[in-house]
């Protein structure tokens, strides 16, 4: 049994909140890069079970999809309302509402789990990531899809004027939700540095961790393996 924190619940409600225009927004304030980068993402998995955390409307899951015949696919979320997007997105997949701390699957049953833009988010990171462990077969990459800090200077500044003072403005006028798109760019200045976030994977116990800058450092992918 694992007890949702007050941290947990807000964030469920604040994504419930924003869950029927945050496709729009999604592909809107990305110019649609956010599609290339969850396919980067998939590229790097092998078939043919597959676990998606914090699936949100269910975008990694249909990419996944798209590479893989017959796959099985199962999205966690904490918020349900995300989750009955996914539904009707996602044929043939399976979803629960569950935090990424507790997953209610047995040891040793998928071939890949992926998060994408989810982790930071998560209150208990260290959990999370022993979840995944656990859930992975020996073998089994977990691949992580986070937002970061760019890390050329000028991309830098552009990019923090874009996050902190253009995306809050537009969030706020198409989703209504006043609060949702100034988080965003907080969770990302909160979230672990790659360096941090690789040396958390090893000490949890992945093998043959590395990562790799997407668009000039405005995201990362983590990938590693269950040993
Ligand atoms: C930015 S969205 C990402 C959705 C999707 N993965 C994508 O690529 O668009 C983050 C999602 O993480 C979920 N989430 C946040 N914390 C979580 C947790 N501890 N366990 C499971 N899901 C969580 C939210 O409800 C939200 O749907």
């Amino acid at each position: 049994m694992y007890w949702l924190d007050r941290k947990n619940k807000q964030i469920a409600e604040m994504f419930s909140s924003i869950s029927p225009t945050y496709d729009l927004l999604n592909h809107l304030l990305s110019f649609n890069i956010d599609k290339m980068w969850r396919r980067k993402a998939i590229s790097l998995l092998q078939d043919s079970v597959f676990l998606d955390v914090a699936t949100g409307t269910g975008d990694v899951l249909l990419e996944i999809k798209k590479r893989f015949d017959n796959p099985k696919l199962i999205g966690i979320d904490l918020s349900l309302d995300m989750l009955k997007i996914a539904k009707r997105k996602v044929e043939g997949a399976h979803f629960v509402c569950t935090p990424a701390e507790h997953l209610p699957f047995n040891d040793n049953v998928f071939d890949g789990v992926v998060i994408a833009f989810g982790l930071r988010n998560v209150v208990d990171r260290v959990s999370a990531l022993f979840e995944f462990k656990r859930v992975l077969k020996s073998g089994g990459k977990l691949v992580i899809l986070e937002f970061n800090r760019p890390v050329n200077r000028f991309f830098g500044r552009l990019y923090e004027f874009y996050s902190f003072t253009f995306m809050p403005f537009i969030g706020r006028l198409i989703s209504k939700d006043k609060n949702a798109y100034t988080y965003l760019p907080k969770s990302i200045r909160r979230f672990p540095d790659v360096e941090f976030l690789k040396s958390m994977m090893e000490s949890v116990g992945f093998k043959d961790v590395y990562y790799k800058a997407l668009t000039f450092g405005v995201s990362f992918i983590h990938c590693g393996v269950k040993p």
